[in-house]
């Protein structure tokens, strides 16, 4: 079957040629001698126009040709008349693929609810809105693969599936073959798993940056580009159950390089998004978000505030002072709410923040320790109306320092003892951090809620699809 795709008929060069088009129809309008098709095949949010002349078909046949409908058309490719429009097709043959019933068919009228249309994310694809997201997030894809390629990175696969809490906030999904209307335990009350699947606990994982570093520290800079899965409680518009995540991890780096690298990357992407997507961001402009693209350029040419936690406490604390509120509080010792982190990003500065150097006890255990021993050298980047998009830090490569942070915290050594390894043979410094990219997704489409960002979202009490 071979077809033109609308995005290569709009552009005009196939003027005067039979085409053969093929997509799902979004409306069709007409009087009694002409029908106008309104057609779309995903390959970009515009569609073409297919003009049917009535004396060449019959009602019969067009009659199945409604909003939804999956047709074939052949016929010719037209300069075209009509205003908005450069091309059309004259069309000479007609061919429904599949019929959609005008009375059942859900996506009939437009301006639907974002909520209604999660209902039915099988179909919300075919939406200009979700087809814009959905092409976007296919080239914020290839944006972070192609700038670590460029950046001479190696793409490595961690496993989905671990036995190690990356980040130890204890928000695993179990994965077990055990048989959970009969699981055995021991003199203890405690579960047995030496005869499940892996001979011990295993769960879905939170972090690739674990195995990140193994790769790190023999192959000198790598990242990870997967799904990661964290079993938090959290029913807010930037949590999902299962998110992917990009975590790069360097051998070699300081604070200042993992700065300067967090700030390059996402500016490439975002730029990328402005350079290869067009279309689609000026209907997201249009339609959701009229400083979208303002906000996406700005990114791109202003420098990111590089701000210790600590300032960031003290700017809070003086806001406070001069009356503002805040739901949460923060005082120093406290991790920073996504209140706290948009009043600095939108508010007093005005720019992306990466803030630095937080107290030890709020972040992880592998985070670099200041001299100071209070707090670690932790990266993250603090975004317009997103707030957290980066996590980052350097990891603390001195093997006793981490171990008694590991002791400390009580983290199970039996699950530790390979990581430890790499500060045991040939450590040395390393840096690297993790992009949430439905918080990218969230930012570069303007979009408001993080299950409007991914095709079929995980959230508590959602796995349909
Ligand atoms: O800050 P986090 O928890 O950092 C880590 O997992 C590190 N191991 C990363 C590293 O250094 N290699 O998560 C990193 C990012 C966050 O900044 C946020 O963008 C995103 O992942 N994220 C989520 N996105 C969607 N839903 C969730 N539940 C998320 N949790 C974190
Ligand atoms: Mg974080």
């Amino acid at each position: 079957m071979k077809r033109t795709e609308i995005k290569e008929a709009l552009e005009g060069k196939l003027v005067g040629q039979q085409i053969t088009l093929m997509g799902w129809v979004r409306s069709r309008r007409g009087n009694k001698n002409v029908s106008f098709i309104a057609l779309n095949d995903g390959s970009t949010i515009k569609n073409i126009q297919i003009v049917v002349d009535l004396q060449n078909f019959t009602e019969e046949q067009l009659k199945p040709i409604t909003t939804g409908s999956c047709i074939k058309a052949e016929g010719l490719l037209v300069e075209s008349m009509g205003k908005g429009q450069t091309v059309e097709m004259q069309a000479n043959a007609l061919h429904v693929f599949g019929t959609a019933d005008v009375d059942t068919y859900p996506l009939q009228k437009k301006g639907h609810t974002m909520e209604y249309l999660r209902e039915i994310a099988h179909l919300r694809p075919r939406t200009n809105t979700f087809g814009a997201v959905f092409r976007l997030r296919h080239h914020m894809a290839m944006a972070i693969h192609t700038y670590f390629h460029q950046h001479g990175y190696f793409y490595f696969h961690t496993p989905l599936i671990t036995a190690s809490d990356c980040e130890g906030a204890g928000q695993m999904f179990q994965v077990t073959t055990k048989n959970l209307y009969n699981l055995k335990k021991d003199q203890n009350g405690q579960i047995d798993y030496s005869d499940d699947f892996f001979g011990k606990q295993t769960a879905l994982t939170v972090s690739g940056q674990l195995e990140g570093e193994l790769g790190a520290l023999a192959l000198g800079k790598i990242y990870t580009f997967g799904p990661t899965f964290r079993a938090e409680n959290s029913n807010t518009p930037r949590h999902l159950a299962e998110f992917w995540m990009i975590e790069p991890e360097v051998a070699f780096i300081d604070k200042t390089d993992l700065m300067d690298i967090e700030e390059d990357f996402l500016k490439f992407c975002v730029r990328w998004a402005l350079d290869n997507c067009q279309d689609d961001l000026q209907f997201l402009n249009d339609m959701f978000d009229k400083g979208l693209i303002e906000r996406l350029q700005k990114v791109v040419d202003t420098e990111f505030v590089r701000l210790p936690y600590t300032e960031g406490i003290n700017i809070l604390q003086q806001a406070i002072k001069n009356g503002k509120k805040f739901e949460f509080p923060c005082a120093w010792g406290d991790d920073l709410a996504s209140e706290h982190e948009r009043y600095l990003v939108e508010e007093h500065f005005g720019k992306p923040v990466i803030m630095t150097d937080y107290p030890r006890e709020i972040k992880a255990f592998y985070m670099k320790q200041n001299a100071d021993g209070k707090t670690v050298q932790g990266t993250d980047v603090l975004f317009p109306s997103i707030g957290e998009i980066i996590g980052g830090s350097v990891r603390e490569e001195d093997y006793d320092k981490l171990m008694a942070e590991i002791e400390a915290r009580q983290i199970p050594m039996k699950d530790m003892w390979w990581y430890l390894d790499t500060r045991r043979f040939g450590s040395a410094p390393h840096a690297g951090f993790g992009l949430g990219f439905e918080r990218l997704m969230l930012f570069v489409t303007g979009m408001q809620n993080i299950r409007d960002v991914i095709p079929f979202p995980r959230t508590p009490k959602t796995a349909e699809f």
